[in-house]
């Protein structure tokens, strides 16, 4: 009905609205996930056309310093340096994240704005080199009082090694040595390398999903076309 009307009234008018998104937060607290599984989701895609996936905020509380990492041979940790390393660690996110579902590419100097400009603290990147080439990393900062692994990334060649879990429990350990033993990511829960298992191997559990549904209210526009 309020679709029906909206289309009617005033989505023609407009140029820039053609979709409705509904996201919608479920916690661990309280049985939430246990009550919402048994909802009748049909009625939702009734009025939305699209489930648009699922995404997960893990988390883990660390009750003990996590295990000591094990590195594959020939990969090691060096401090990170920003001047020298930046663009490297650039080129491995975007290798390593071009699998990643809604991947785009983009510029050097986006990525610094968006993330390294936004981690002030290199000591909470972990970068693993193989010889003069970055292996895979872990880009860790504080967010909403907890620690967070901001992404995590291996390059292909040097997955399936443990290189993701030596990363994960490195940045685990750090964040645990400084008195904070409660840390989080965020992780689409389709996944297509595995990341959500490799979470819950080092001992995370879902703390929070993002259901994220959405209705097309009518074809977007070309906006080269001039309308
Ligand atoms: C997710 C990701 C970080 C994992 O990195 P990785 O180095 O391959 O991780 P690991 O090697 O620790 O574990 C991956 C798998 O290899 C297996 N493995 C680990 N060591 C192994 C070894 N020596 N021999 C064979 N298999 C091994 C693990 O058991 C695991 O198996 P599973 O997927 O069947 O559960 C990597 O695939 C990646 O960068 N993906 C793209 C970016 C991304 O999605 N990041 C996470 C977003 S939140």
């Amino acid at each position: 009905m309020l679709f029906h009307y909206a289309r009617e009234h005033f989505l023609e008018g407009l140029n820039f609205v053609y979709r409705l998104s509904a996201n919608i937060v479920f916690t661990d607290k309280g049985g939430q996930f246990a009550a919402y599984r048994k909802l009748p989701f049909q009625k939702w895609d009734y009025f939305f056309d699209l489930s648009a996936g699922f995404s997960w905020r893990m988390q883990i509380e660390l009750q003990a310093p996590p295990p000591e990492p094990r590195w594959p041979a020939g990969v090691e940790l060096r401090p990170f340096d920003k001047a020298s390393h930046d663009r490297l660690v650039w080129q491995a996110d975007a290798q390593a994240f071009s699998d990643h579902f809604g991947y785009t590419p983009g510029t050097f100097e986006n990525w610094q704005l968006r993330v390294s400009g936004r981690d002030k603290d290199g000591t909470l990147w972990f970068i693993a080199w193989d010889g003069d080439q970055v292996a895979g990393y872990s880009l860790c900062r504080y967010r909403g009082g907890i620690g967070f692994v901001g992404a995590l990334g291996v390059v292909r060649p040097w997955r399936r090694r443990g290189l993701g879990m030596a990363l994960l429990q490195r940045s685990f350990g750090e964040f645990y040595r400084r008195g904070m033993p409660t840390i989080g990511l965020g992780v689409d829960s389709q996944n297509s390398t595995g990341a959500t298992r490799l979470y819950e191997r080092a001992g995370m559990h879902i703390a929070s999903e993002f259901v994220l549904y959405e209705k097309e209210l009518r074809l977007g526009r070309n906006l080269a076309d001039g309308h």
